[in-house]
């Protein structure tokens, strides 16, 4: 049976990636820091979808929970065929506010940890001819609001780039860039005050997970979940960057 590995898999985003593709039929490997809450998401999954699932506890922003996480990815025996890089956080801090280890676990996870594993992946999957990688991105790669935009702009560049160059192989790349999405993104971040937000400029985890998942049946390369994120961010890209920057100015993302 057809295996994804998803990263980031004990809450929001990648517990409802879990979810689909368990439902969808597929095993699932869970990858996050705690294990406990992976363990308890396993025997759920395991008990409402008749699929396997593996527990891989691991931290990202850590030489031996990468690599860990890159082994399992490029093992032959037990082949993964979608690789879904979706753990990620908010510093919630401006650049001058955080300090600069939290910045590099930041980078390690939301950059090394998706180039190491997108690399294990590829190449993997192209020796076997087919298999699909999602990175999951953010709207935020289209502003100018400090380094977690900066981080989220790499995804989108890189899976761009790599899905080009997997042309011909039978692998496909895609990024999803979702817009603020109910998760526990914000409250981990200390960033509760989005809650205040309009309801109508929040997405729901299932439409976006939905969105990015059709995206890569469709093996489309770049998707924004739902009209009105797509529509404003096809008008934010048309803008000056000045006028960009101006309205990200004191953001913390
Ligand atoms: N929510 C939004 O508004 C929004 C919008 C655009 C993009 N995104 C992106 O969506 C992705 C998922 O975020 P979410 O909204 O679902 O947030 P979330 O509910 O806070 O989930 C984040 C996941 O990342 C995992 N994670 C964090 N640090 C890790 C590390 N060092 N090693 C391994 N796993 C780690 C967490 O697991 P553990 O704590 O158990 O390790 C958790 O499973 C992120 O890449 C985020 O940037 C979110």
């Amino acid at each position: 049976m057809a295996t994804a590995l998803i990263t980031g898999a004990s809450s929001g985003l990648g517990e409802e990636f879990a979810w689909q593709l368990a439902a969808a039929g597929r095993d699932v490997v869970l990858v996050a820091r705690s294990r406990d809450r992976l363990s308890e998401m396993g025997d759920l999954l395991a008990g409402a979808a008749n699929v396997k699932v593996e527990i891989l506890a691991a931290d990202l922003s850590t030489p031996e929970g990468l690599a860990a996480v890159a082994e399992r990815v490029a093992d032959p025996d037990r082949p993964i065929d979608l690789l879904v890089n979706n753990a990620g956080f908010g510093l919630g801090k401006t650049f001058l506010e955080s300090s600069i280890e939290d910045e590099v676990a930041a980078l390690d996870v939301m950059v090394k940890a998706v180039l190491v594993l997108s690399h294990a992946a590829a190449r993997a999957m192209a020796d076997r001819g087919r298999g699909a990688i999602l990175n999951v991105a953010s709207v935020a790669a289209w502003l100018g609001s400090g380094t977690y935009a900066a981080h989220k702009s790499w995804v989108t560049s890189f899976t761009e780039g790599l899905a080009s160059q997997l042309r011909g192989t039978g692998v496909s790349a895609t990024a999803v860039l979702p817009g603020l999405t109910h998760t526990n993104f914000h409250e981990r971040a200390d960033l509760s005050h989005y809650e205040d937000f309009p309801e109508l400029v929040w997405l729901e985890a299932e439409d976006v997970v939905e969105s990015a998942l059709a995206a890569v049946r469709r093996k489309q390369v770049l998707v924004t979940p739902s009209v009105r994120y797509a529509a404003a961010m096809g008008v934010v890209r048309a803008l000056p960057r000045s006028w960009v920057r101006a309205a990200s100015r004191g953001k913390r993302p």
